[in-house]
């Protein structure tokens, strides 16, 4: 016999252990320390083995994981679990409502919206408070009993909190791994030479399929409830009459459920919940892969039933799916602006998030090596947002027998001259290698650059390679003559590749020309400091090292980067010609003072008349503006300098009349230095 004193104690240690592990597990928010925590976890670990007749297989000691199994039983769910349908756009949800409105006899039905979490599903089941069993959903009517694997889960209560507890609850839901958990795991298993997983969800179901109850134990799960099986109350009061009570009574009970659920008034509440939730779907701390509506009176969920397959009351919204399997037809090299070969994979296209894919990145010869990849392998691709599409992983199931490893090239695909290892990348050693000019070009014209919106890259490359392009500085001189002798540009297009041009011309800052000339290592930060530091395009070229460094977010290895190009005999010949064609840009700590009061000519106001000498209109009135000045394109009284140039016309006329003080292209320029 063991004493009542003993028996409170385990009891209360019991409740005390599992009131703690709510807190951490469910709550997120404990109340002892780790310490603490053991203290209290050994202590009942002793009672019980002194004490066997304290035997209980929910006690919080046996979430450790029993005696492994020799397989697992077949369970057959009381209430069938269904499955969802799913819709893969909008139309679908809004078609649904309208089924629902007229199954129910009104549109006025509330939904439930929570996350589609990825995972396994599962149910959980409670007799007078106390887990009894756990199944995971099979075909729906009959799955396999995993609650031995089931008690380890650490959110999962073992006995239900609160006053107010059903008799029998059935509660479904899904076993996760949350992301970071699932990196942590991998890393161990890594660590340990074991199997690595694909993907938080295998992870999960792997988990609970273990036969092996103390392996389940050492895996993150994590259950979140979304649904009811059967539920009896002794008090039929405390009945939930809708899906909202439902979630918030499991809550209640000591249940983690959804996250970021929400009750939307409308169908339209719904779509803006969708939305909403697919573009923070990435920044979610578990993979989600849609959304699930459901009604939220659990009346109408009565009343509308269930198909052969699913309910009627309840749908999954599917997010576009990121990832896809398709064939890897070749392995192309494309030749970067700083000779960095780079691998491309050409793949049998795929439909893969709204977007059809036929090409994705394969980093560098590292990456093939280390995957294995070959020509002719079923490869997983994903996307993820705007960035470019790259392959994961490689089905070696799927490899045909033939297939062979890949031999990355050790010469330039273009220019066919040696291509030397350097870190990571394989580069092409020749500097006037015609790859590297069309990429330059490119990337001048590229948002990165000069956003030259209506710039194709295609045609970049077909004038490049035809020598019409040699430089990106000869994009000022293009004639629409020119252009026009292609076949495929009309006079349409012609116009408007040409507008591009005059309006980078007309408005691109300096610092939009620096970034554009490709400079290894200034991206658009950097090349904005520097613009805020260094008049035009010669100043930055003759700024030394130590000057370079001395700003912001400018370190050594960046400021050898901007020595070395302006070093170089094609980079002086390349910022002669931006000056010849008239395309020179400003900045300056001036450009920094812009419209500020003590700007060097804050408020003064230029008009440009006649032509100049040495320097283009535009390029003299951003002189003007990078000193806080502005210009004005007619007469007014509000003009302070008109400047003549040669063959001013009727503007002198009309600035004398109004007695506007009038200047040359010297004076004008003297007023500049002075500014200074
Ligand atoms: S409600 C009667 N809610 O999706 C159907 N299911 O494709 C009740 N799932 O087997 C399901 N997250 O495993 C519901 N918030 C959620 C869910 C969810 C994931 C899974 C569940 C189900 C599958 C159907």
């Amino acid at each position: 016999m063991i004493s009542r004193e003993i028996r409170e104690r385990a009891a209360k240690l019991r409740a005390d252990l599992e009131y703690h592990n709510h807190r951490y597990y469910v709550l997120d928010d404990p109340v002892i320390s780790d310490e603490e925590y053991d203290n209290l976890f050994r202590e009942l670990q002793a009672l019980e083995r002194e004490h066997p007749e304290l035997d209980d297989p929910n006690s919080p000691t046996r979430r450790v994981g029993g005696e492994p199994a020799a397989g697992f039983s077949p369970y057959e769910h009381a209430e069938r679990m269904y499955s969802l349908d799913n819709a893969m756009d909008l139309d679908a949800w809004y078609a649904f409502t309208e089924r629902v409105a007229k199954g129910l006899g009104t549109d006025g039905a509330e939904y439930w919206a929570d996350p589609k979490m990825d995972g396994l599903a599962l149910e959980v089941i409670y007799e007078r408070g106390r887990f009894v069993r756990a199944a995971t959903r099979g075909d729906g009517l009959v799955g396999e009993d995993v609650t031995g694997n089931m008690r380890t889960v650490m959110n999962l209560p073992l006995t239900l909190r609160g006053g107010s507890v059903p008799r029998l609850l059935e509660v479904r839901g899904e076993v996760i791994i949350s992301n970071r958990d699932f990196a942590a795991l991998n890393e161990r298993q890594r660590e340990a030479g074991e199997k690595v997983f694909a993907n938080p969800r295998n992870a999960a179901a792997g988990s609970i399929r273990q036969l092996d109850p103390r392996v389940a134990a050492s895996r993150p799960l994590r259950f979140m409830g979304y649904g009811l099986g059967r539920v009896e109350w002794d008090q039929p009061l405390f009945a939930w009459t809708t899906q909202r009570e439902a979630m918030e009574g499991l809550k209640g009970l000591g249940f983690a459920v959804a996250p970021e659920a929400r009750l939307c008034g409308s169908a339209d509440a719904v779509a803006a919940y969708f939305r909403e939730l697919g573009e923070r779907r990435e920044s979610l701390p578990f993979e989600i892969d849609g959304v699930v509506a459901k009604v939220n009176s659990l009346e109408m969920q009565r009343a509308l039933g269930f198909t052969a397959r699913a309910p009627r009351w309840a749908l999954a919204l599917k997010f576009p799916a990121m990832q896809a399997r398709t064939r890897l037809d070749a392995i192309r090299i494309q030749v970067g602006r700083t000779g960095v070969l780079t691998p491309v994979a050409e793949l049998a296209p795929v439909p893969l998030a709204g977007v059809i894919v036929s090409n994705a990145t394969l980093h560098n010869k590292g990456y093939i090596e280390e995957h294995d990849l070959r020509v002719g392998d079923t490869v997983l691709v994903q996307r993820a947002g705007d960035v470019i599409p790259q392959v994961l992983s490689v089905d070696l199931d799927a490899r045909p027998a033939d297939a062979e490893p890949y031999v990355f090239p050790d010469t330039c695909p273009v220019c066919g001259s040696q291509a030397r290892e350097d870190g990571e990348a394989v580069r092409c050693a020749n500097e006037t290698c015609p790859a590297k000019t069309v990429q330059r070009i490119i990337h001048f014209v590229s948002k990165a650059g000069l956003d030259m919106e209506g710039v194709g890259r295609r045609w970049v490359e077909r004038l490049a390679r035809d020598g019409v392009l040699e430089t990106s500085a000869d994009l000022f001189t293009l004639e629409k003559t020119a252009l026009l002798r292609y076949e495929g540009m009309g006079d349409k297009s012609a116009e408007n590749f040409l507008a591009a041009i005059a309006k980078a011309r007309e408005e691109a800052p300096l610092w939009r020309l620096i970034a554009g000339l490709g400079i290894r290592h200034v991206g658009e930060q950097t090349a904005r400091t520097l613009a805020a530091h260094y008049a035009d395009l010669e100043a930055l070229g003759e700024a030394t090292r130590e000057e370079l460094q001395a700003l912001e977010d400018v370190g050594p290895i960046v400021a050898e980067s901007i020595h070395f190009f302006f070093e170089s005999e094609d980079a002086l010949t390349l910022i002669e010609r931006f000056r010849e064609v008239g395309f020179w840009p400003t900045g300056g700590p001036s450009a920094l003072a812009e419209a500020t009061e003590d700007a060097p000519l804050a408020g003064k106001v230029f008009i440009f008349t006649g032509s100049l000498p040495d320097m283009s209109r535009t390029e003299a009135e951003a002189l003007v503006e990078a000193r806080g000045g502005t210009s004005a394109k007619a007469i007014s009284k509000k003009v302070d300098y008109v400047v003549a140039g040669e063959k001013a016309g009727s503007k002198v006329a009309k600035a004398q009349k109004l007695g506007l003080e009038i200047i040359d292209f010297e004076r004008f320029m003297e007023l500049l230095h002075e500014s200074e």
